[in-house]
C-alpha cells in the first residue's frame, strides 16, 4: 500500500495491478510503522506489537472475549460506555466501580480499592475530559504491577492533552509489562464512519503462567475480525503523512503541526 489518499487508493483497487484482497490480518506493515513511529516514538513500542483495527469499541469488545466474563474487572466511574456494556448485559460477575470525581481529582482512590484481574482506564477519559496525570499514571502502573492486574488503557482522545500529561500509557516505566492501549483514528482524524484504530499489545505483557498474550490477541485477530478495510487503512496513513499531519494534528501546545 502506497500513501496515497483514500479515493485513488479506492480506484487502484478496481484495477487489476492494484487489486488486493485479504490480510494482513494485523494491519499494513507501513501503517503499523507510521502508528509505532508516530505515537510511540521512544517508548518501545514495535510495529509487530500494533494491530491495526476497525475501532476502539471494537477492540474493546475483542479484548472482552479474549480474557472472559468470569474475570473480575474494575471501571471508572463515570466512563464512556466502551466499558460499561458489562453494567447492563450483566455478563460479569465481579465489577468494581473506582468513582473518578472532582474531589479525588477524577483519580480513583488506589490504596483502598479491591485487586481485580482487569482495569479498564480511559484517559482523557469521557465523560469527564480529565487526562491523568504522569504522577497518577505511575500509581496506576504500580497498581497493577503489585496487584498482576492488567489495564486496558484507552487514549482515544490523547491527541487532545496539552498539559503535558501523557498521551500513552508506555510513557510510564514499567507499563509494557501491565498494559495494553487501544486507540482510534475516530477523534483525531474524524474517522468515526470510516472506521480505524489500532490495539497495542506488548511482547512483555504476560499471563500468570508465562503465555505472552500477543499471541492469543493475534489469534483473536485472525478469526474473529480479518482486518480493518483496506481503503480505510489507505486513509489513515494518509492522516500520518506530513500533508495528512498540516490538517489533523495538534502538537502538544495544541497548535497545529506543520
Ligand atoms: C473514550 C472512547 N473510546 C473509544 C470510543 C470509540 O472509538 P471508535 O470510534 O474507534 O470505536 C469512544 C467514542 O466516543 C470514546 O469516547
Amino acid at each position: 500500500m502506497t500513501n496515497i489518499p483514500r479515493l485513488q487508493y479506492a480506484h487502484s483497487l478496481s484495477t487489476r495491478e492494484g487489486y488486493r484482497g485479504y490480510g494482513a490480518e494485523q494491519g499494513s506493515k507501513e501503517l503499523r510503522k507510521a502508528i509505532a513511529e508516530t505515537f510511540y516514538k521512544d517508548m518501545g513500542i514495535k510495529d509487530t506489537e500494533v494491530f491495526v483495527s476497525d475501532g476502539a469499541q471494537c477492540d474493546i469488545s475483542r479484548l472482552q472475549l479474549l480474557f472472559g466474563f468470569n474475570m473480575s474487572i474494575a471501571v471508572q466511574d463515570p466512563i464512556f460506555p466502551t466499558g460499561d456494556v458489562e453494567k447492563e448485559s450483566g455478563t460479569y460477575q465481579n465489577i468494581e466501580y473506582m468513582t473518578c470525581v472532582p474531589e479525588n481529582g477524577f483519580f480513583p482512590e488506589l490504596s483502598n480499592a479491591a485487586r481485580t484481574d482487569v482495569i479498564f482506564f480511559c484517559s482523557p477519559n469521557n465523560p469527564t475530559g480529565h487526562a491523568a496525570s504522569r504522577e497518577q499514571l505511575e500509581r496506576l502502573v504500580q497498581f497493577a504491577q503489585e496487584n498482576g492486574s492488567i489495564i486496558v488503557y484507552d487514549s482515544a482522545y490523547a491527541v487532545y492533552i496539552t498539559d503535558g500529561s501523557p498521551r500513552s500509557i508506555y510513557e510510564i516505566p514499567g507499563a509494557r509489562k501491565v498494559a495494553i492501549e487501544v486507540s482510534s483514528f475516530s477523534k483525531i482524524a474524524g474517522f468515526t464512519g470510516i472506521r480505524l484504530g489500532w490495539t497495542v499489545v506488548p511482547k512483555e505483557l504476560l499471563y500468570s503462567n508465562g503465555f505472552p498474550i500477543i499471541n492469543d490477541f493475534n489469534r483473536i485477530v485472525c478469526t474473529c475480525f480479518n482486518g480493518a478495510s483496506r481503503i480505510a487503512q489507505a486513509g489513515g496513513l494518509a492522516s500520518l503523512s506530513k500533508e495528512g499531519f498540516k490538517l489533523f494534528w495538534r502538537n502538544e501546545k495544541g497548535d497545529f503541526c506543520v
